[in-house]
């Protein structure tokens, strides 16, 4: 087949604009083929770009050039075709595509290219094999999903660029080549040629850089940056990924929250969902823990409820329940009646899901038939049914609720008798187990009652801030305190006053905090340390020594000593952000060019060896691991 030139030929529209206010008009559209339809004589091309599909129509006797190069032309060919634009007949109108009312009848036709048969159809909605989407992802990003996503991305950064700039922030650059920042995960390393056995490392995220942006009196840094981790991938983590990453001078945390607020106003808004005015709600990440039994807690479910209160002494102690630990209930609303089998099965999922940690379930349907626990049960029931009616008024337009108790899930889960021995004690375990377990049930449930599936309107979006997150956690590996955000974050100040810094670090609280939605961790930032003094004391607290710190961060604690304001920021996580705005599962459905699991990317086929001339130019030689 011989293909055509374009030409002098001109576009003059989109596929996807076109209205029946443009029938009569001379039309020159280009794009790819969708579909093709051949009716002998007449022969139906619709023709896809970016902003839709128009149909096109050959008619032989109109024009038979045209005709006899539709022909030949298959899905993925690249065409250009000149016609006069009409209205459908009575009949023909397809109301499903917004071009549907109007077909171009062409009169010319240009094969600008061939394409192979792809190994999927971009026209086709559900594509399997994400292996293969990934190979030949300039196919799949041809999908209409992938174009809406795409320009959902790029509406939503334009958004929060503008609103940034919009407050006085400046757009600064840090640099990609640089030496490892402490954000916990392993660095990307880069060798240097021209210093043989040195490297670079790629930014974990700008952290120190913005810092020092503050110390060179810059007052308000915003970048969309592109951060490196080495670390273990799941659906919401890729080994490159981009933060909305800023820092203010003299903040208060207020200041802080009302910026990232004020962005995602302008983000969701671009995304066509109006958040209104409202300030998002705080918890301190002791609340999360005991309302919800984790530091990201999903709100669009009712929290978890201590029903301790309801138990005396001697019922505990019938029923064999640890005396010193709480006795925590939950529901998970609309789930359906559960038949006996299912409920059987349910019940011993859960034990199962507890194993031998020391948790069991209390059965509410047994106590009930039970004259001396009737009461008890009726009891839970009531405090349960408090929250869920409080949780259904704070959420107005949440899942409509069935006012049907028998719909809604309750589940009471109680420590046998010398539980805490088993947990080193760690008196918020029971709340993570507890908070675990009301998330897997909400997710086997989700799928069926359709739970969280619409994400379409403000009231879907449950954003909150957790605060007064520990400044330490404990390593049992390497039985050591680890910074829990990083080390540059700055303690209450009255837990350095006090002197829990030196005595009694699991006690001391940062001045950190996270911003979550929908049970996902969005950002996370902190107050930084501001003073050389207090910045050696958390390096020593972590088992630096004094020159471990200075080999590391010796510039860092030389710039402290000129100067540095009180400052603050956050980064949250762009592709984070779109992901729940696109209503998409995983990262990987809004970077155009993401990794796999294994952190491939299987299009370019990346990571490869290099020669062994570059090798030795870097002074570098490979060694197998055994
Ligand atoms: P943190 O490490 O919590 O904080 O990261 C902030 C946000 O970045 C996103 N994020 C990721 N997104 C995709 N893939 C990943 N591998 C990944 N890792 C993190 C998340 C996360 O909430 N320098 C500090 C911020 C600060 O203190 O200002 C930092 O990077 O959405």
């Amino acid at each position: 087949m011989t293909l055509d030139f374009l030409g002098t030929l001109q576009r003059t529209h989109l596929c996807g604009d076109l209205r029946s206010t443009h029938s009569g008009e001379t039309i020159t559209l280009m794009g790819w083929v969708n579909r093709r339809r051949d009716h002998g004589n007449l022969i139906f091309l619709d023709l896809r770009d970016r902003s839709g599909i128009t149909q096109v129509v050959l008619d032989k006797e109109v024009s038979p050039d045209a005709h006899a190069k539709a022909e030949a032309a298959r899905p993925e060919y690249v065409i250009a075709v000149t016609g006069v634009l009409r209205k459908r007949g009575e009949g023909l109108v397809n109301p499903n595509m917004p071009t549907g009312e109007v077909e171009l009848v062409a009169h010319s036709l240009l094969l600008l290219n061939d394409a192979k048969t792809p190994p999927f159809s971009p026209a086709e909605d559900a594509i399997g094999n994400e292996e293969v989407r990934l190979k030949y992802r300039y196919i799949d990003l041809r999908r209409t999903e992938m174009q809406h996503n795409f320009a959902l991305r790029s509406r939503v950064a334009m958004a929060i660029r503008n609103y940034l700039v919009s407050q006085g922030f400046l757009e600064i650059e840090t640099p990609f080549m640089t030496r490892s920042t402490p954000e916990g995960a392993r660095d990307y390393l880069v060798p240097s040629r021209v210093h043989p056995g040195h490297f670079y490392a790629l930014p974990q995220s700008p952290q120190i850089f913005k810092q020092i942006l503050m110390v060179s009196g810059f007052d308000r840094y915003f970048q969309i940056a592109r951060c490196f981790r080495d670390e273990d991938l799941r659906a919401d983590r890729q080994p490159e990924f981009t933060q909305i990453d800023l820092e203010i001078s003299f903040p208060q945390m207020s200041t802080i929250f009302a910026v990232a607020e004020g962005f995602l106003r302008a983000a969701f808004s671009a995304a066509g969902i109006d958040l209104g005015t409202e300030p998002f709600i705080q918890m301190t990440y002791d609340q999360a823990i005991t309302r919800y039994g984790i530091d990201k807690p999903d709100m669009r479910l009712p929290a978890i409820v201590d029903l301790s209160a309801t138990l005396t002494p001697e019922l505990r102690d019938t029923l064999k329940i640890d005396p010193t630990l709480p006795v925590l209930g939950f529901t998970i609303p609309s789930v359906g009646e559960l038949s006996g089998t299912a409920r059987k099965a349910l019940l011993s999922e859960i034990r199962a899901f507890f194993g031998d940690s020391g948790l069991d379930l209390l059965d509410l349907t047994r106590l009930r038939t039970n004259e001396t626990f009737a009461p008890l049960a009726e009891a839970i029931s009531a405090k349960l049914s408090q929250e869920l009616q409080a949780f259904h008024q704070a959420s107005h337009n949440q899942q409509p609720t069935t006012n049907n108790p028998a719909s809604d899930l309750a589940v009471v889960i109680t420590p046998k008798p010398g539980t805490p021995a088993l947990w080193n004690y760690d008196p918020q375990w029971i709340y993570k187990r507890v908070g675990a377990l009301r998330l897997d049930l909400a997710k086997k449930f989700a799928d069926k009652h359709k739970l969280f599936d619409q994400t379409h309107t403000a009231a879907d979006f449950k954003f909150l801030w957790v605060t007064d997150f520990p400044m330490y956690e404990w390593n049992e590996e390497t039985k050591t305190w680890d910074a829990a955000h990083h080390p540059f974050t700055s303690p209450h100040e009255e837990d350095i006053q006090s002197g829990a810094l030196v005595n009694d670090k699991g006690s001391v609280r940062a001045l950190a905090y996270d911003i979550v939605l929908n049970g996902t961790e969005l950002g996370s930032g902190s107050i930084r340390i501001h003073r050389k003094d207090v910045q050696s004391e958390i390096f020593r607290s972590l088992g630096m020594t004094d020159e471990e710190a200075k080999a590391r961060f010796g510039f860092f604690l030389d710039a402290l000593e000129y100067g540095t304001p009180p400052h603050g920021g956050i980064a949250l996580g762009l592709d984070r952000i779109v992901m729940i705005l696109a209503g998409a599962q995983s990262l990987r459905e809004v970077i155009a060019f993401p990794k796999t699991a294994k952190a491939i990317d299987l299009m370019v086929d990346a990571p490869t060896t290099v020669s062994d001339q570059q090798l030795r130019e870097l002074s570098l030689r490979t060694v197998t691991r055994s």
